[in-house]
């Protein structure tokens, strides 16, 4: 039997995208390798959305050079976001003559077809296309998911909004909703199979529907529709961008028990000046005020969110800025990010970029202050009840994932079933774990 190998990078929606090419090729009667050396197909799903993760890529790709010469049948394709930039089939192909097949983010559901030609012609296969907007045809695509609890769902694809840092919507392009009938039949479909957390995933999932695809369903009734079907299962979403999710959507959220009450709700930046820069369309004020309301009606919520520092221009007043608004709205979590020049972007061409330097000193004094704010957080919890999805049996304890996706442990003082949700009260929080006892509070 043939097998494959896929080398993931970047966000939850390769992740999910991942999950597909590995169902395509399973399809085709591949198995899963468990190291590239004993793989007949490796494929390199990627992400460009940092100069780090290309670099990363980059030497990953050429690790696979000896494969190959020992293996002269070894197919090598590389797809996702960073082989759908301007130009960059040429300056892949120029680096790694052994790659055999180069396909686009918006491209993946096609794979099969490009590996059944690429096999009957041998012959280098280029189906990167620009401009082009996802193509939905998820149902025909299976899907080998990655665990048995939690599921990624699709929901919408691309993005409209063009933060000027931001080189998502060049390479997935414009935001396309996939109809509420469809997501429906598969969150059914798994939470007949036993999931039990749902993630609905898109670059923007408040802005569901704006594109005219979906019957008048918004995000907010997509998310109401799905809290309501039967099943014990918890349902989860991201990304949410502040500048559009609305009072309906927080009440959706507050109203429903099976929808998690976390939110991860990227500011990029604390300073006016760099949020208008960034094209984020809200204003330090209206995220606080966002912030307010939501806590209003959802006083329990977990908060996490993601953080730029060192845009261009970023003066040490802004920078300020956004370490005091981390530390006015307490977030459990926070990515914080340096800067880093996307090419086509806006930002690239700004002048006043920020040496690495000062970025370096910015991300970490930004993470240590994050990284107390989330200690203190976490050990508020002792002695509070919550939620947990037990999600591994061990030796002496059980682990669960707490609705903010922490990880909690449970000693084994009674039998518990993998797959299930408990309430446990949380006695300690050591070493970046919550530890609990479950409780029928
Ligand atoms: N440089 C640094 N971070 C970036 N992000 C997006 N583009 C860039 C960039 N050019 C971050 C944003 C976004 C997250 C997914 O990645 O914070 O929310
Ligand atoms: Fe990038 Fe902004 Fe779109 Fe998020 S909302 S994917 S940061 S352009």
């Amino acid at each position: 039997m043939e097998k494959y190998f896929i080398y993931t990078y970047g966000c939850q929606m390769n992740v999910h995208e991942t999950e597909k090419l590995a169902g395509i090729l399973e399809d085709r009667g591949y198995m899963q390798a468990s190291t590239p050396t004993d793989a007949d197909v490796i494929v390199f799903n990627t992400c460009c959305i940092r100069e780090s993760a290309e670099q990363k890529i980059i030497g990953n790709i050429g690790s696979i050079k000896p494969l190959k010469k020992a293996k002269k049948d070894l197919i090598v394709a590389v797809c996702g976001c960073m082989a759908q930039q301007k130009d960059m089939v040429d300056t892949l192909r120029k680096k790694f003559p052994f790659i055999n097949i180069v396909f686009g983010a918006n491209n993946i559901e096609f794979f099969g077809e490009y590996l059944d030609a690429y096999k009957s012609q041998k012959k280098f296969l280029n189906k990167v296309e620009q401009d082009k907007d996802y193509i939905e045809n998820i149902s025909g695509v299976s899907c080998v998911r990655d665990n048995s609890l939690y599921a990624y769902v699709n929901i919408m694809y691309g993005c409209n909004n063009f933060c000027t840092y931001c080189i998502v919507p060049y390479v997935r392009g414009r935001e396309k909703s996939r109809t509420p009938e469809s997501i429906y039949a598969e969150v059914k479909t798994l939470i007949k199979l036993g999931y039990k957390v749902i993630t609905l995933l898109g670059q923007n999932v408040n802005s569901y529907g704006l594109d005219g695809n979906t019957n008048g369903v918004n995000f907010a009734k997509l998310l109401d529709n799905i809290a309501k079907f039967d099943g014990d299962f918890e349902l989860r979403f991201m990304t949410s961008h502040p500048k559009d999710l609305s009072d309906e959507v927080i009440d959706v959220l507050a109203s429903n028990p099976k929808i998690s009450k976390t939110l991860h709700l990227p500011v990029q930046a604390g300073s006016n000046k760099i949020l208008k820069e960034m094209n984020r369309s809200y204003t330090r004020e209206k995220y606080l005020d966002l912030i307010s309301r939501i806590r209003e009606k959802i006083p329990e919520i977990t908060l996490s969110t993601d953080i730029i520092v060192g845009f261009p221009g970023e003066s040490d007043a802004d920078y300020l800025e956004t370490v005091d608004l981390i530390e006015t709205v307490r977030y459990h979590n926070a990515f914080i990010f340096m800067y880093s020049k996307r090419k086509g972007t806006i930002a690239e061409k700004m002048e006043n970029q920020v040496p690495l330097s000062i970025k370096r000193e910015r991300i970490h004094k930004l993470l240590d202050i994050q990284h107390h704010i989330s200690e203190e957080l976490f050990n508020k919890m002792v002695g509070s009840t919550i939620r947990v999805l037990v999600d591994e049996e061990c030796e002496n304890e059980y682990t669960a994932k707490a609705q903010c996706g922490k990880v909690a442990k449970i000693k084994k003082t009674e039998p518990l079933s993998v797959g299930e949700f408990y309430n446990i009260k949380i006695t300690d929080y050591k070493k970046g774990n919550l530890i609990g006892t479950i409780t029928n509070d």
